[in-house]
């Protein structure tokens, strides 16, 4: 029997969704299962389905008698993976509805087939008749629906980013809908980023985008890495273009002790060797020893090398060797709230208490590992959130308490505590990076403040 991909995308969902996994652990097991295109294809439709889940959900809520639930929830799933399919994609709708209705077989309850069927066909008629009243009333019906569905956010979050962002919290919601771009950091060991441009042209592909403070490349279009020009060679790498100011913050010097903390898979922890060259060394630690396979393998590609370590960064006593660092970047672990364009599951997965438990992990990482800085020391607190409370209200609790903490005002948001990268709807000329925080912290040699 052929494996349909519909199939899988809905178990891949339902997993997420309704058994808490995360995205990243359940989208690479379906994909083995299919060849090529069909990873893609698969990619595709679980990302649309989590991004625009309750929008979906809404639009087939009237086209039942009564929900699927328990054992049926996975084809529940499989109709929004229909759904998704009619509004979001090029698939002709017949294909989609064929495909979707075939499924059942393959998860074995061919009594839902005329159900699915029924609702699919339903829905089409439905959301052909809307796109036609939309055309001939000149407004969108969407209008009317509460926030949750028509931004496609948890109503938690949605009040979070509101009271935070009372100007941009529409613009931020509806950034994290869209696909990001695809960033390029380029390893300006071995090109400049205008050596790499013309490497890039000549290979047509093409860029929209150069970010002026890093060299960031944001591509036209996704593509494959391997058909980037000395991937395999370690000439560039693929990290958003807000993750690439880390190392220019950082701003590590020749001879410099740098420890990059929570560093797993490594993005950061390269580019900082790529930054400056003769560094004395970097110490990666993360806690989690299966992430710290990917810092092996990229810094393998890339040819560098660092000092790898498994290890909890808010216990030091049990991995550092006493030896003071002259600059640490610590990525804090956070909400991933400035990711959700990126990961999807982030909004079905995180839940408001959590943040709360992130908070006073960060707050335990951020005082522990201080003591590891050198007097004279910069120290980069990342991370990648939106919410105030992970970030400046954060560094503002740390340089009260910390008498020999001093903020250093980042050029790009002098007048804030730290600088707050918030995602936006993508343009040409513009593409976003994703939200990110940054906060620059110098250890005073005497605590005289
Ligand atoms: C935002 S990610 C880091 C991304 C990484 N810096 C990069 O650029 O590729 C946060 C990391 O923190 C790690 N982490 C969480 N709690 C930790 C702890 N107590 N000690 C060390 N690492 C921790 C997670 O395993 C995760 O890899």
């Amino acid at each position: 029997m052929n494996i349909n991909i519909r199939a899988l995308a809905a178990k891949c969902i339902y997993a997420v969704v309704d058994q808490g996994r995360s995205l990243a652990d359940e989208l690479p097991k379906q994909q083995e299962r299919v060849e090529g295109k069909d990873k893609g294809l698969l990619q595709e439709i679980c990302y649309g389905v989590l991004r625009f889940l309750p929008e979906l959900e809404n639009d087939v809520r009237g086209l039942m008698q009564k929900p699927l639930t328990g054992k049926q929830r996975v084809f529940h799933f499989l109709i929004l993976v229909g759904v998704y399919q009619i509004k979001y994609t090029r698939i002709p709708d017949h294909a989609a509805v064929s495909e979707t209705v075939a499924a059942t077989a393959q998860l074995k309850n061919k009594h839902l087939k005329g159900l699915i069927n029924g609702v699919l066909r339903n829905f089409q008629r439905k959301f052909q008749l809307e796109k036609e009243s939309e055309l001939d009333d000149n407004h969108s019906n969407t209008k009317k629906l509460p926030d949750a569905i028509k931004f496609n956010h948890p109503s938690w979050f949605i009040k979070k980013v509101q009271a935070a962002y009372p100007h941009q919290w529409q613009s931020i919601l509806l950034a994290n809908q869209e696909k990001p771009p695809m960033w390029l950091r380029v390893n300006q060991q071995h090109h400049q980023i205008a050596e790499y441009r013309k490497l890039l042209d000549d290979a047509e592909i093409e860029y929209q985008f150069i970010e002026p403070a890093t060299g960031a490349i944001a591509l036209s279009q996704a593509i494959d890495v391997n058909k980037l020009p000395g991937f395999q060679d370690g000439w560039v790498s693929i990290q958003d273009g807000a993750a690439q100011q880390a190392a220019r913050l950082l701003d590590a010097q020749k001879g410099d002790l740098v420890l990059d903390c929570c560093a797993a898979p490594g993005g950061k922890t390269c580019h900082i060797l790529e930054y400056t060259s003769d560094l004395a060394s970097v110490t990666a630690i993360d806690i989690e020893e299966t992430r710290l396979i990917r810092v092996h393998e990229n810094l393998q590609r890339l040819k560098l090398s660092a000092n790898v370590i498994t290890g909890d960064a808010a216990n030091p006593k049990t991995w550092w060797d006493n030896q003071l660092f002259d600059r640490i970047l610590l990525d804090a672990p956070c909400s991933g709230t400035g990711v959700i364009r990126r990961h999807p599951d982030i909004k079905w997965l995180r839940k408001e208490d959590d943040i709360k438990t992130l908070i006073v992990l960060q707050q335990q990482i951020l005082k522990n590992i201080w003591s590891l800085l050198k007097p004279g020391g910069t120290l980069i607190y990342a991370t990648c959130s939106i919410l105030p409370e992970e970030n400046s209200e954060q560094i503002k609790d740390f340089i009260t308490k910390q008498a020999d903490a001093e903020l250093i005002s980042i050029p790009e948001d002098e007048n804030n505590i730290g600088w707050q990268l918030l995602a936006h709807p993508n343009k040409q000329d513009n593409p976003s990076m994703d939200g990110f925080y940054y906060a620059k912290l110098k250890k005073l040699i005497s605590h005289s403040k």
